[in-house]
């Protein structure tokens, strides 16, 4: 009806779509996943996290012998963003798990391990079949959702939530990046106060207090984004290849822009390059290569190296005030990021991605928020 329609303006505010809002609004979803969260404590004021749905887990979850995410779509790609710094700073093997597929191979459960189950809505079908296996098999079920009362939230042990605020578009944004930020805060908060990793947790928790600011940074990147859709308008795929912290990153911005876009793309694992992708480059097929700052950024120079080599049409997203370094010839497009703390470089990695994958379904002339085929929350198995 036209009064639905004019409640949904209202909502959209001065956006077209609600996914081009839940982009630009993540400097404020991110606040809101924070706050409270982070603390000063102690008689020296050291930063420290606080998550009150998990405070009276946090010692058994210490002691598991295994982290397992368990999630589905987006949501598993948020869990293996914060993968490596639950790693380091828990010292607890930590394991991914696609939830249809943990459920097709009965794959082991033990009373020893967490559990962590991560849903937008808390509401998902193969997510939620998952959670009842894992609590059949006697594991601590932890549970990180954005919505309140969920079938997720309300069956497992213990939980947090994301608080990004209401999601309606189709394709998850601004959960995403709240789901990782809750993740790192996690990874923070098993990993405990101790000598040895005091100086890196500080600069984890004033990376995240300044997260927002440079999210909004890195949004401004709007136009050129749009630009690089124009000149990916018509192509039939793209690559988009990273590694460590941003392995994550290029799952996520293959998954938007497939997703909505309606456009082939995959997200690789760079260090499975010459395992066969290698094979698919040509002067023709564009290729984004994630290549910020971080332990694995000489690496990643390496592949662009041997992409350049075999004439690829290269998208580079590099650190700021890194153009020249990593670029290897004129018609390299590159997209220059903010630098923050390697295990938060994810959130602002991806926000480009995002913009791409919206802007590009746009100029496709496809619907942005019900991409065709897919729903928001997909309660059947
Ligand atoms: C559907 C949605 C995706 C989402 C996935 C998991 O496939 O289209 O955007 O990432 O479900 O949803 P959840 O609510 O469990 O995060």
């Amino acid at each position: 009806s036209v009064l639905e329609m004019e409640v949904e303006q209202i909502n959209k505010g001065n956006y077209e779509h609600y996914m081009q809002k839940e982009i630009h609004e993540q400097p404020e979803s991110l606040t809101t996943t924070m706050r409270g969260r982070l603390i000063h404590r102690g008689s020296n004021k050291s930063k420290s996290v606080l998550l009150g749905g998990l405070k009276d887990h946090l010692k058994t979850i210490r002691r598991s012998r295994r982290i397992l995410f368990i999630g589905c779509g987006t949501s598993y790609n948020a869990a293996l963003a914060a993968r490596p710094i639950l790693e380091e700073l828990s010292g607890v093997p930590v394991t991914m798990e696609i939830a249809s597929d943990l459920l097709d191979r009965e794959g082991p459960i033990y009373r020893e391990d967490t559990a962590v189950f991560v849903s937008q809505s808390g509401e998902t079908a193969d997510t939620l079949l998952a959670l009842q296996y894992a609590l059949d098999n006697g594991a601590l079920c932890v549970g990180i959702t954005n919505t309140v009362g969920s079938a997720i939230a309300r069956n497992t042990h213990c939980g947090v939530h994301i608080n990004a605020g209401a999601e309606i578009g189709v394709a998850s944004t601004k959960a995403y990046t709240s789901q990782i930020v809750v993740m790192v805060m996690l990874a923070l908060a098993i990993g405990g106060d101790t000598i040895s990793n005091q100086a890196r947790r500080e600069a984890i928790i004033d990376g995240l207090f300044d997260l927002p600011n440079k999210v909004r940074e890195v949004l401004k990147l709007d136009q050129e984004m749009k630009d690089l859709a124009k000149q990916l308008i018509a192509e039939q795929s793209l690559l988009v290849f990273g590694r460590g912290y941003n392995y994550a990153t290029a799952l996520e911005g293959a998954l938007k822009v497939k997703e909505v876009a309606l456009m082939h793309s995959e997200g690789m694992l760079a260090g499975e390059m010459k395992h066969g992708p290698l094979a698919l480059v040509d002067e023709n097929l564009p290729i984004a290569v994630v290549a910020t700052r971080d332990a694995c950024f000489s690496k990643q120079q390496s592949v662009i190296q041997q992409l350049n080599a075999r004439r690829g049409r290269l998208i580079v997203m590099c650190s700021k005030g890194d153009a020249a370094s990593v670029c290897p010839n004129e018609s390299c497009r590159v997209i220059e990021v903010p630098q923050v703390e390697d295990c938060l470089q994810p959130v602002i990695n991806v926000v480009p991605l995002q913009l791409l994958a919206y802007h590009l379904t746009v100029l496709r002339g496809h619907n942005v928020d019900q991409p065709r085929n897919l729903a928001k929350s997909v309660t059947t198995q």
